[in-house]
């Protein structure tokens, strides 16, 4: 049974998250995470910064014209010309919200904005009301609030509400704050706004900088504040935003301390994370909290023994929950096409007669060189299925030698538009000797920039997946494979890039950071 209080979570995946170092996003990626959050059941999503790019603005327009059951917000500077972009991109939405924010802090105030309070005060009341007629919904964020007087912060506060701000978020921005202090400051800003986290939602927006996002925000939770924004995964700028499935999880296994609840559908979590994951190229910790690959495997022998004995001596929540089979998948090489694709609809997949069938192909493959499959491991290639983009260069035969003293060689051949075209080279590495191979063929000129491996499951013959990052004229793009040969797959990543960028010039972006 829910318990009395809901807690709003305000996803800002696509906004903050998008901010992290190396993450970007197109506008069809963009959209595609939106449509799982609104399976997440999230109460409002932040699409982005409409005026800070052609891109976001399309981006925050195509979400607000598609997925029509959460709020779709749109953050704006406390600028005539960002609240204007904010109006024609969420123009169709079927419920929106402005997010203006201005920082208040002296630091910000004096070195930043060379503003004074006064002027602060003037702006935000000013461009919220001009605002009123045009928005139902209106957040507003004193920015860098936790380092800010608490005297400017009420009064900026209350100008606010007086002005038209439905929404009052309090952003610990560089992450400086200390849970009990935090807490504190929110039932000061209570006692002196009563109406906050009552008639105006009372909202908190936590950065990880000292590891404290999550705490922050459930701080903030206890004093009275009835919205979190959060990101999956913990993404965002610098050290990320408090994360979604920390806080909704904790929300939940500790509800009788808490005393609220949140409207999450918990068991799309993971689903979440690996498509965010998997479109950012950035790789989730092994070991972080609810979705990190490690977060529900018992390796001691003691604790195995237990969870097998009762699942809760080890266990506070169920993997179920969050989506997670906890089963090994039984599907082997004499699965047949049926059972498969009962398993692919029962992981939550719906793939086209043609996509199945090359998943299917994929499957056997990797059955035929792995012992045991994991729901991990068909996820990995349903992904791949999912965000397929036309194969123009496909690898064909690749050979590589690496041995003790030699340098690294490797030979690869490619087809493209059906004629075959090879070339050789040494590397650094065995992976270095691929990519200057490919490049010999391709002559993208592409600077790898980032380059990320890890093992999708456990066990020596586990499927590898790598994530990489080209620069290619200016622009960066990301790319994955997956093989349970990890040169395999890294080839197979830069070449999942190359076609990205031949599939479409225009797909790779570089976006500056709006905050
Ligand atoms: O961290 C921050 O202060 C922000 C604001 C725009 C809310 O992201
Ligand atoms: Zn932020």
């Amino acid at each position: 049974m829910a318990t009395k209080r809901k807690i709003y979570i305000f996803d800002t995946t696509l906004r903050d998250g998008e901010q992290s170092p190396g993450a970007s996003l197109t506008p069809d990626e963009k959209l595609k995470i939106a449509r799982q959050l609104e399976k997440l059941n999230i109460d409002v999503i932040e699409a982005g910064f409409p005026a800070s790019s052609l891109g976001e603005m399309k981006a925050v327009t195509m979400i607000a014209e598609h997925v029509r059951k959460p709020v779709i917000c749109g953050l704006s500077r406390m600028i005539p010309r960002d609240i204007d972009a904010c109006r024609q991109a969420l123009e169709k939405a079927a419920k929106k919200r402005l997010h203006v924010f201005l920082a208040t802090s002296q630091i910000h105030r004096e070195f930043k904005l060379k503003k004074d309070k006064k002027e602060i005060l003037a702006m935000a009341v000013q461009n919220i009301k001009s605002a009123v007629k045009d928005f139902k919904q209106i957040e507003f964020s004193p920015e860098d609030a936790s380092r800010t007087e608490r005297d400017f912060l009420v009064q900026t506060v209350r100008a606010a509400i007086d002005a038209g701000a439905t929404s009052i978020n309090i952003p610990d921005t560089v992450g400086y704050a200390i849970p009990e202090e935090f807490g504190d400051l929110i039932r000061f800003v209570i006692k002196k706004n009563p109406e906050l986290g009552k008639s105006i939602v009372l909202s908190v927006h936590c950065h990880n900088d000292l590891g404290l996002a999550t705490s922050n925000s459930l701080a903030a939770i206890l004093a009275g504040a009835n919205q979190v924004e959060c990101t999956i995964n913990g993404i965002g700028e610098r050290a990320g935003n408090a994360s979604l499935e920390e806080l909704v999880m904790t929300i939940h296994t500790r509800k009788d301390f808490m005393n609220c609840h949140t409207d999450i559908k918990m068991s799309e979590i993971t689903k979440a994370s690996r498509l965010v994951s998997h479109l950012t190229g950035m790789v989730v910790q092994p070991n972080k909290a609810i979705v990190g690959r490690n977060a529900f495997w018992h390796a001691s022998g003691i604790h195995q023994d237990g969870v097998l004995k009762k699942r809760q001596t080890y266990e506070i929540m169920d993997p179920k929950q969050i989506g997670l089979s906890g089963n090994q998948l039984m599907l082997g090489k004499l699965s047949g096409k049926h059972a498969f694709a009962i398993r692919v609809r029962k992981l939550g997949f719906q793939l086209a007669a043609q996509e199945m069938d090359q998943a299917f192909t994929r499957f056997k493959a990797l059955a035929d060189k792995k012992k045991y499959i994991f729901d991990e491991d068909l996820e990995a290639i349903l992904q791949d299925e999912i965000a397929k983009i036309p194969e123009t260069w496909k690898l064909v035969f690749m050979k590589v030698v690496s041995a003790t003293g030699a340098k690294p060689y490797a030979e690869i051949r490619l087809s493209y538009e059906g004629n075959i075209k090879e070339a050789a080279s040494t590397g650094d590495g065995p992976v270095d000797a691929c990519y200057k191979a490919i490049e010999k063929i391709v002559h993208s000129q592409a600077k790898l920039i980032h380059y990320g491996l890890q093992s999708v499951t456990g066990g020596k013959d586990a499927l590898g997946e790598v994530l990489v990052k080209l620069e290619i004229g200016g622009k960066e793009v990301t790319g994955r494979g997956t093989s349970t040969d990890i040169i395999e797959a890294s080839v197979r990543a830069y070449l999942f890039a190359i076609n990205k960028i031949s599939a479409n010039p225009q797909r790779a972006t570089s976006q500056p950071s709006p905050v």
